[in-house]
């Protein structure tokens, strides 16, 4: 029997990584599966940010940097976060983590007695859920409803708030619905959030990747809330960077070093020519983000179209991230059933609903981070596989 400490229980495992394990196991045995599980783009990183690691390994950058990140890069981050969100940070309000999930355990670590509540939104990228339960904290859930646009429900949050709540969860653009927070939506629940003196942790790795002219809104810039949030992002999304493991976290002066006991511990530093790169990163950008975002909205608006003219499937057209969470309650039957019958029949992996929380079920997530004739083929599979299945349900 090995000797596992009980609270790993709390921590479930990936129900996203266990599609892609039996894809990638179907793979092994020569199937030819389309994947639309993994959450990553699939553009190279832009070159001229290769071209700055390489150079900075060349040069020797190959040792522990400062904790809390390369002053350059800091700066770099409260440039970027001044220009693109309207957000007054100073570099010494800016800590470089190993990606944004670890910033997400420093955070909650650091701001997380036993038994505190974090509102988080269901459905939702399942960090949120999974690292409060191994801290011993309590995650509850307020919902996105597809009728709803996956905009919140304020009286329903200030209904959930109790003396127990310590801090709520906004993921804007969000994974896995596509959602983003209007202007509006967020306003209100930044008067709730003073009023009932909630911290605010705001993950906005998907900001960039938005469409159709929609706004992103960073909470931290509306009236009295930069004092209460913690602005949280990161490079893997919009540089195509989930490799190299770049985040970061904006967060008022005085949790800057508790948050940095965490990552001592943790991880000590981001990797030091990393951080180089993201300097050139974020300082000498040309098109190459506008053109991802384009060839995203290119391939949204075939696959919107293609899902809904399926018989049985429904979806809005997401704003952003690259997450198409399609409707499949009319096929009745759990999300989780369906992804394994459009796996192992139609050879496409897509992600039940339910791994994002209760709210997920009756939804799949496919990721459109794939290429156009990928998404075509994978469209046409899942029509057939959808028809298949009606008849076979008939019978
Ligand atoms: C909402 C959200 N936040 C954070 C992350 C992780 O970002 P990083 O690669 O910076 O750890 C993901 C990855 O899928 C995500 O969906």
């Amino acid at each position: 029997m090995p000797a596992i400490a009980s609270r790993m229980e709390r921590m479930a495992p990936s129900g996203i990584r266990r599609v892609n394990e039996k894809a990638l196991a179907m793979e092994r045995a020569g199937e030819t599966v389309i994947h639309f599980e993994i959450g990553r783009p699939d553009f190279d990183t832009p070159e001229y940010i290769k071209k700055a690691a390489i150079e900075a390994l060349r040069s020797g950058d190959v040792f522990y940097t400062s904790n809390f990140g390369k002053m350059e890069l800091r700066q770099a981050i409260a440039e970027k976060l001044k220009r693109e969100n309207g957000l007054d940070y100073k570099a010494e309000e800016i800590l470089v983590t190993a990606g944004l999930s670890e910033a997400v355990f420093a955070v909650l670590a650091a701001i997380l007695e036993e038994g505190d509540e974090l509102l988080v939104p269901d459905p939702v990228w399942i960090n949120y859920r999974n690292v409060p339960a191994f801290l011993n904290a309590v995650p509850v859930s307020y919902e996105l409803k597809e009728e709803n646009g996956y905009q919140l429900d304020l009286e329903e949050i200030r209904s959930k708030v109790t003396a127990k709540t310590r801090a709520i969860v906004l993921v804007t653009p969000n994974n896995p619905t596509g959602g983003v927070l209007c202007r509006e939506v967020l306003q209100k629940l930044a008067d709730l959030a003073i009023e009932k003196n909630l911290l605010v942790i705001s993950d906005e790795v998907y900001e960039r990747l938005i469409y159709d002219g929609t706004e992103h809104v960073s909470i931290a810039s509306l009236p009295g809330m930069k004092e209460r949030t913690f602005t949280m992002n990161g490079l893997s999304k919009t540089y195509s960077m989930t490799g190299w493991r770049l985040g970061y976290v904006a967060a008022p002066a005085e949790y800057i070093p508790v948050l940095n006991k965490f990552h001592q511990h943790n991880t000590t530093c981001a990797v030091s020519f990393g951080q180089a790169a993201a300097v050139v990163a974020l300082q000498e950008e040309g098109e190459e983000v506008r053109e991802m975002v384009k060839e995203y909205q290119r391939r949204r608006d075939y696959a919107v179209k293609a899902i809904n003219a399926i018989d049985g499937l429904s979806c809005l057209s997401p704003k952003g991230a690259f997450y198409i969470f399609i409707n499949c309650k009319a096929l009745g039957q759990k999300s989780a059933e369906l992804a394994d019958y459009l796996l192992e029949n139609a050879k496409i992996a897509l992600v039940p609903g339910d791994v994002f929380g209760p709210g997920g079920e009756g939804y799949l997530r496919m990721s459109f981070a794939n290429s156009y004739e990928n998404i075509a083929e994978g469209c046409a599979r899942l029509k057939d596989a959808v028809e298949t299945l009606k008849k076979e349900t008939c019978r």
